[in-house]
């Protein structure tokens, strides 16, 4: 992947590879004819991991300002991590597996999309793993008599950083899997 393309410093993707973006305004994919329950599943699923990763930068922000403390932290922050990246993982290991190959078979103009978003799935699971080993840093601090506060800094750049490259990537692989169903029809991919 070129740097023009990476995850981390791009801002959308460019028209040659969205390529029917342009037939499909945003604005108007629920009207059209073509528009089903994959495609409204999609845009679902799309939303409540916006939702989850918003939610655990919400507790993080809570505590680091002192609206939860070390005893209650865990408590509301470790459900909401591992509902957040479990679904994160499980929805992009199906992407992988089971609808990007089916998208990539629609038509060859396709493959430097898929390409990119599967790029993208590689640069998510790293900041991921980051995410989850401060995650675990930070649980592990809390019982310290003298915690060192940039723990609690260390993961929030981390979160923060998952969430920025999840929220571009979400928008860029709409842009690119919601024309192609209204094009081709969802039982193409489903
Ligand atoms: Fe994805
Ligand atoms: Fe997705």
């Amino acid at each position: 992947m070129s740097d023009a393309h990476a995850l981390a410093t791009r801002d959308g993707i460019t028209d040659d590879i969205a390529y029917l973006r342009a037939a499909y305004p945003r604005g108007d994919w629920a009207k059209h004819v073509n528009f089903g329950q994959l495609c409204d599943f999609w845009l679902h699923v799309h939303q409540s991991l916006r939702t989850e990763g918003g939610a655990v930068e919400g507790i993080i922000a809570d505590f680091r300002e002192g609206r939860l403390d070390a005893q209650a932290f865990p408590h509301r922050f470790v459900p909401a991590l591992n509902q957040f990246l479990g679904h994160l993982d499980g929805h992009h290991r199906i992407e992988d597996a089971v609808y990007f190959p089916k998208f990539r078979a629609l038509d060859p103009r396709m493959q430097r999309g898929f390409d990119l978003l599967e790029a993208d799935h590689h640069a998510i699971h790293d900041a991921l793993e980051t995410t989850l080993g401060s995650a675990r840093g930070l649980l592990a601090s809390l019982s310290e008599p003298n915690r060192d506060a940039r723990v609690v800094d260390t993961h929030a750049d981390h979160a923060a950083l998952l969430t920025r490259l999840l929220l571009r990537h979400l928008a860029d692989e709409e842009d690119l899997v919601i024309p192609a169903m209204l094009e081709h029809g969802e039982r193409r991919v489903g």
